[in-house]
Protein backbone atom coordinates (compact mmCIF):
# COMPACT_ATOMS: atom_id res chain seq x y z
CA UNK A 1 0.00 0.00 0.00
CA UNK A 2 2.89 2.82 0.55
CA UNK A 3 4.45 1.80 -2.25
CA UNK A 4 1.33 2.24 -4.35
CA UNK A 5 0.49 5.37 -2.31
CA UNK A 6 3.89 6.84 -3.14
CA UNK A 7 3.32 6.56 -6.86
CA UNK A 8 -0.17 8.37 -6.77
CA UNK A 9 0.80 11.85 -8.50
CA UNK A 10 0.09 15.39 -6.95
CA UNK A 11 -2.86 15.47 -9.14
CA UNK A 12 -4.06 12.44 -8.24
CA UNK A 13 -7.60 12.71 -6.51
CA UNK A 14 -8.48 14.29 -3.30
CA UNK A 15 -9.90 11.05 -2.00
CA UNK A 16 -6.93 8.60 -3.17
CA UNK A 17 -4.75 11.27 -0.96
CA UNK A 18 -7.17 11.61 1.96
CA UNK A 19 -7.02 7.62 1.69
CA UNK A 20 -3.18 7.60 1.64
CA UNK A 21 -3.06 10.32 4.43
CA UNK A 22 -5.27 8.15 6.78
CA UNK A 23 -3.45 5.17 6.57
CA UNK A 24 -5.09 1.82 5.88
CA UNK A 25 -8.12 2.48 3.89
CA UNK A 26 -11.11 2.35 5.69
CA UNK A 27 -13.09 0.77 2.92
CA UNK A 28 -11.89 -3.09 1.67
CA UNK A 29 -11.02 -2.75 -1.62
CA UNK A 30 -10.74 -6.11 -3.49
CA UNK A 31 -7.77 -6.34 -4.68
CA UNK A 32 -9.41 -6.97 -8.52
CA UNK A 33 -10.45 -3.39 -8.17
CA UNK A 34 -8.20 -1.27 -11.08
CA UNK A 35 -6.20 1.31 -9.30
CA UNK A 36 -8.06 4.39 -11.24
CA UNK A 37 -11.20 2.98 -10.10
CA UNK A 38 -9.99 2.64 -6.18
CA UNK A 39 -10.49 6.82 -5.78
CA UNK A 40 -14.23 6.66 -6.88
CA UNK A 41 -15.18 4.07 -4.17
CA UNK A 42 -15.08 6.33 -1.27
CA UNK A 43 -17.80 8.73 -2.82
CA UNK A 44 -19.47 6.67 -5.03
CA UNK A 45 -20.09 3.86 -2.87
CA UNK A 46 -17.66 -0.20 -2.61
CA UNK A 47 -19.88 -1.42 -5.89
CA UNK A 48 -20.45 2.15 -7.62
CA UNK A 49 -23.85 2.20 -6.13
CA UNK A 50 -24.29 5.85 -5.24
CA UNK A 51 -25.59 7.29 -2.42
CA UNK A 52 -27.18 10.63 -1.59
CA UNK A 53 -25.69 13.48 -3.63
CA UNK A 54 -23.72 10.73 -5.34
CA UNK A 55 -24.65 8.80 -8.33
CA UNK A 56 -24.63 5.55 -8.82
CA UNK A 57 -22.14 4.66 -11.81
CA UNK A 58 -22.72 0.38 -11.72
CA UNK A 59 -23.77 -0.57 -14.48
CA UNK A 60 -23.66 1.90 -16.54
CA UNK A 61 -22.06 2.15 -20.21
CA UNK A 62 -18.49 2.78 -20.16
CA UNK A 63 -18.75 5.30 -23.12
CA UNK A 64 -21.59 7.07 -20.60
CA UNK A 65 -18.92 7.37 -17.78
CA UNK A 66 -15.60 8.34 -20.18
CA UNK A 67 -17.71 11.42 -22.06
CA UNK A 68 -19.25 12.74 -18.34
CA UNK A 69 -15.33 12.47 -16.81
CA UNK A 70 -13.89 14.16 -20.57
CA UNK A 71 -17.06 17.20 -20.08
CA UNK A 72 -15.71 17.22 -15.78
CA UNK A 73 -12.18 17.66 -17.28
CA UNK A 74 -13.49 20.55 -20.07
CA UNK A 75 -15.31 22.40 -17.55
CA UNK A 76 -18.20 21.42 -19.68
CA UNK A 77 -20.57 19.28 -17.38
CA UNK A 78 -21.99 21.33 -14.00
CA UNK A 79 -19.96 20.13 -11.15
CA UNK A 80 -19.34 20.86 -7.13
CA UNK A 81 -16.12 17.85 -6.82
CA UNK A 82 -16.04 15.75 -9.76
CA UNK A 83 -14.88 18.76 -12.15
CA UNK A 84 -12.03 18.81 -9.97
CA UNK A 85 -11.36 14.86 -9.37
CA UNK A 86 -11.81 14.35 -13.13
CA UNK A 87 -8.48 16.69 -14.23
CA UNK A 88 -6.36 14.34 -11.96
CA UNK A 89 -6.75 11.17 -13.88
CA UNK A 90 -5.76 10.70 -17.59
CA UNK A 91 -7.62 8.75 -20.51
CA UNK A 92 -5.88 5.41 -19.73
CA UNK A 93 -7.25 5.81 -16.05
CA UNK A 94 -10.64 6.69 -16.79
CA UNK A 95 -11.25 4.25 -19.59
CA UNK A 96 -10.30 1.47 -16.89
CA UNK A 97 -12.45 3.14 -14.28
CA UNK A 98 -15.01 3.09 -16.77
CA UNK A 99 -15.08 -0.61 -17.95
CA UNK A 100 -14.98 -1.48 -13.90
CA UNK A 101 -18.01 0.18 -13.34
CA UNK A 102 -19.48 -0.83 -16.91
CA UNK A 103 -19.00 -4.48 -15.64
CA UNK A 104 -20.44 -4.38 -12.00
C1 LIG B 1 -15.12 13.25 -3.54
C2 LIG B 1 -16.20 12.38 -3.98
C3 LIG B 1 -16.12 11.79 -5.39
C4 LIG B 1 -15.09 11.05 -5.94
C5 LIG B 1 -13.75 10.67 -5.32
C6 LIG B 1 -15.53 10.69 -7.28
N1 LIG B 1 -16.77 11.20 -7.52
FE1 LIG B 1 -17.80 11.08 -9.26
N2 LIG B 1 -19.25 12.28 -8.52
C7 LIG B 1 -19.27 12.82 -7.24
C8 LIG B 1 -20.37 13.79 -7.13
C9 LIG B 1 -20.74 14.57 -5.89
C10 LIG B 1 -20.98 13.80 -8.41
C11 LIG B 1 -22.14 14.70 -8.88
C12 LIG B 1 -21.55 15.87 -9.67
C13 LIG B 1 -20.83 16.87 -8.79
O1 LIG B 1 -21.46 17.38 -7.84
O2 LIG B 1 -19.62 17.17 -9.00
C14 LIG B 1 -20.27 12.83 -9.24
C15 LIG B 1 -20.62 12.53 -10.55
C16 LIG B 1 -19.98 11.59 -11.34
C17 LIG B 1 -20.39 11.20 -12.66
C18 LIG B 1 -21.61 11.72 -13.42
C19 LIG B 1 -22.78 10.83 -13.17
C20 LIG B 1 -24.04 11.42 -13.72
O3 LIG B 1 -25.08 10.77 -13.56
O4 LIG B 1 -24.01 12.51 -14.29
C21 LIG B 1 -19.52 10.26 -13.10
C22 LIG B 1 -19.55 9.54 -14.44
C23 LIG B 1 -18.54 10.08 -12.06
N3 LIG B 1 -18.86 10.90 -11.00
C24 LIG B 1 -17.48 9.21 -12.14
C25 LIG B 1 -16.47 9.14 -11.19
C26 LIG B 1 -15.29 8.34 -11.36
C27 LIG B 1 -15.01 7.44 -12.56
C28 LIG B 1 -14.51 8.56 -10.27
C29 LIG B 1 -13.13 8.02 -9.99
C30 LIG B 1 -12.15 8.28 -11.04
C31 LIG B 1 -15.23 9.48 -9.40
N4 LIG B 1 -16.41 9.80 -10.00
C32 LIG B 1 -14.78 9.93 -8.17
C33 LIG B 1 -18.38 12.54 -6.22
C34 LIG B 1 -17.17 11.88 -6.39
Amino acid sequence: MMARASRIRATGSLAALLLAAAGPAPIAVPVSVPMAAQGCLGCHGPAGQGSGAVPPLAGRPASEIVVALREYQAGQRPATIMDRIARGYTEAEIAAAAAYFAAR
